[in-house]
């Protein structure tokens, strides 16, 4: 007998970190968790009432749909005994010249408890334009459960993460525990047009709101397979205008084909230039400042999954540039890639019009990673590209623009909140998580990192095949409900950590 119960004693510190079933940990989550089981009609409901309004920022004559959301979510935070504050954020100038007020960006905390760590989360209340005769199998504004997927516009993206970070506080208080952590809530509404107003807020909020934040929190992006993932990159990107100008007016190829230079011919090779068949971009000097692969980063990718023939099959190509997944996803993540997307002003209808256009611009865009600065790369480029021009000889006139560019993002994995998502990802899921990055450029993260200096994580619990910004866009129950269940296991996790340090 007392073998057996030195053995048992023995097992339970050796798995010490995987909650064995006595340790008080496990004691609390499983109370936090059996409370969110209890309650997952309720959570499903409250979404189905956030999904029924249509937040469409795009749109303003819905914007009083999008401050209708903002007050649902502040009465959700003061029915829990939070403070909101509206922040008003300026106008917008309309195309017809209006000036019309903002939607405000709600600012909320919870009492504060100095000893302990503060999160502060990030998300959004508007939603992407959405009509049943789009495509949608169900009515967009009506959360529709079949099968376990829970069908609605911004069920997903990005209102169910943020119930479910406000149904997580809830839990704690629904079960007469103490927050391990201190709350604070950033959520906008104008997300999915850009963020109007967000930057500037969160610069003059630095010494104030922001002050006494340890760590930001985003959950607007989504894993990469079946498996939940943590996300500690985004890619940035700048878009080029290349305009080639000639004659005064377009052309007949009849009578001027042969005798001119023309500036279609000259933007071709300008285009052409920028690129090879590998995927590399041209640019001398543009891949000297990509961070270098080191082991750890490398290793990061053998663990995740990602079906190629899967991806081949959606996308319909033949075969990629790269012929493995690790080659795939580092392409996606950590190279920066080039891809152009059009020429204005070049002859594009149906049949065979013989003009010579007298006016070109090719637009292109270059997705850039660590340790890249756009402000550089738009520097390289335009001198690759006046450099191309000089030996094209032409008697036309080469303007390059560039429209702002989004500068990438990285965070440690080895960071505290990392470590603590690891953790939580574990006690929920009873797996590690995959550690990932986005192709995509989400501005946010680094925009709250480098104006605030905190440190900045980006926890998904939205699926890979959501379908954020398409038609029938869903959360699964499942997702919805074990991600609750995350955030719960976050905020935990988060005080232990700080407690054994
Ligand atoms: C939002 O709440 C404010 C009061 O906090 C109220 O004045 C306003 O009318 C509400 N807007 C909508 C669209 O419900
Ligand atoms: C914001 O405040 C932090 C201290 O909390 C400081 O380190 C940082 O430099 C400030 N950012 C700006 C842009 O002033
Ligand atoms: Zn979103």
């Amino acid at each position: 007998m007392v073998g057996l119960l030195l053995t048992v004693i023995m097992l339970l510190h050796a798995s010490s970190t995987s909650y064995s079933s006595s340790s008080p940990s496990s004691a609390v989550l499983q109370t936090l968790f059996q409370y969110i089981n209890d309650h997952q009609n309720e959570f499903v409901q409250r979404l189905g009432e956030w999904v029924a309004v249509k937040s469409d920022s795009s749109n303003q004559a819905l914007w009083g749909e999008v401050r209708k959301s903002l007050n649902m979510t502040s009465d959700r935070i003061q029915a829990m005994g939070g403070q909101v504050e509206f922040a008003e954020v300026g106008t917008k100038q309309l195309p017809n010249g209006e000036s019309v007020a903002l939607p405000p960006v709600i600012l909320a905390q919870f009492k504060r408890d100095p000893s302990k760590p503060t999160v502060c989360f990030y998300g959004h209340t508007d939603v992407q334009p959405a009509k049943k005769e789009d495509g949608w199998s169900t009515d967009p504004y009506t959360l529709t459960e079949i099968n376990g997927n829970l069908y609605g516009r911004g069920a997903t993206d990005n209102k169910g993460p943020v119930l479910a970070w406000l149904h997580a506080v809830e839990t704690y208080q629904g079960t007469k525990q103490e927050m391990p952590v201190n709350i604070k809530i950033i959520v906008e509404g104008m997300e999915e047009v850009g963020s109007d107003g967000l930057a500037e807020l969160i610069r003059q909020r630095n010494d104030s709101f922001f002050s006494d934040v340890d760590y930001i929190v985003i959950s607007d992006n989504v894993w990469v397979s079946r498996h939940p993932a943590l996300t500690y990159g985004t890619r940035g990107s700048s878009y080029f205008f290349v305009e080639v100008e000639g004659p005064k007016l377009d052309l007949h190829s009849g009578v001027f084909g042969g005798s001119i230079q023309e500036p279609m011919t000259d933007l071709i090779a300008l285009l052409g230039s920028l690129l090879d068949n590998t995927g590399k971009i041209l640019v001398p000097g543009l891949n000297d400042a990509v961070a270098p692969l080191t082991e750890e980063e490398k290793k990061l990718y053998e663990d995740i999954h990602f079906d190629l023939d899967e991806m081949k099959k959606t996308a319909g190509v033949k075969r990629f540039l790269q012929d493995n997944k690790e080659g795939i996803l580092m392409a996606r993540w950590r190279y920066p890639s080039l891809s152009i997307h059009g020429i204005e002003g070049a002859f594009s209808d149906p049949g065979s019009k013989t003009v010579i256009p007298r006016r070109v611009i090719g637009k292109f865009s270059i997705r850039q990673v660590p340790n890249m600065e756009p402000a550089v790369v738009e520097t390289q480029v335009k001198k690759h590209l006046e450099e191309v021009f000089a030996k094209q000889k032409s008697p036309n006139t080469l303007k390059v623009t560039t429209t702002v560019g989004a500068k990438p993002w990285m965070a440690n994995v080895n960071d505290v909140p990392y470590v603590a998502g690891r953790k939580a990802v574990k006690a929920v899921f009873g797996e590690e998580p995959e550690l990932i990055r986005e192709g995509s450029t989400i501005p946010i993260a680094n925009n709250f990192q480098e104006v605030t200096g905190k440190s900045t994580m980006m926890l998904p619990i939205s699926g890979h095949d959501d379908g954020e910004h398409s038609q029938n866009e869903k959360i699964s129950r499942y997702n919805f409900i074990e991600g609750t269940k995350l955030f719960a296991a976050f905020f935990h996790e988060l005080a232990q950590l700080q407690k054994d340090s």
